[in-house]
């Protein structure tokens, strides 16, 4: 299987899938226009070695780049970030994290939330 080739989402959910799965932890609920703390990290642990390792984490509210953060091996590849909401007149919004293995490729995640 070329992982390179597409962008990869968990579907079994097997411990190779939750590796590399950037899950997004955060309020199902925020306020307009108000900052909430969104924590991205693999669901099991990823390897930080030479060879293997995760080299970033990317961050989208709908298709809308908010952040990126690369590592090295010496970092654990989890981030909290501080994300402004939308402003009124939407329902709901979605976020995307994307996290790239430089063995296994991009892996995509997505989070629902209703505005309040
Ligand atoms: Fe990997």
């Amino acid at each position: 299987m070329n992982y390179f080739c597409r962008i990869n989402r968990i579907k079994e959910g097997n411990d190779f899938e939750k590796k590399h799965t950037p899950f997004i932890e955060c309020p199902d609920i925020v306020k307009s226009e108000e900052y909430f703390e969104v924590k991205i990290s693999p669901g099991i642990p990823h390897p930080m070695e030479d060879s293997h390792f995760i080299q970033w984490i990317e961050l989208f509210m709908g298709d809308i780049y908010l952040a990126r953060v690369d590592f090295t091996q010496f970092m654990k590849p989890e981030v909290k970030l501080m994300v402004k909401a939308p402003s009124e007149g939407h329902e709901k919004f979605t976020l995307k994290a994307l996290m790239r293995c430089n063995l296994h490729g991009v892996w995509e995640y997505i989070k629902e939330i209703k505005l309040e």
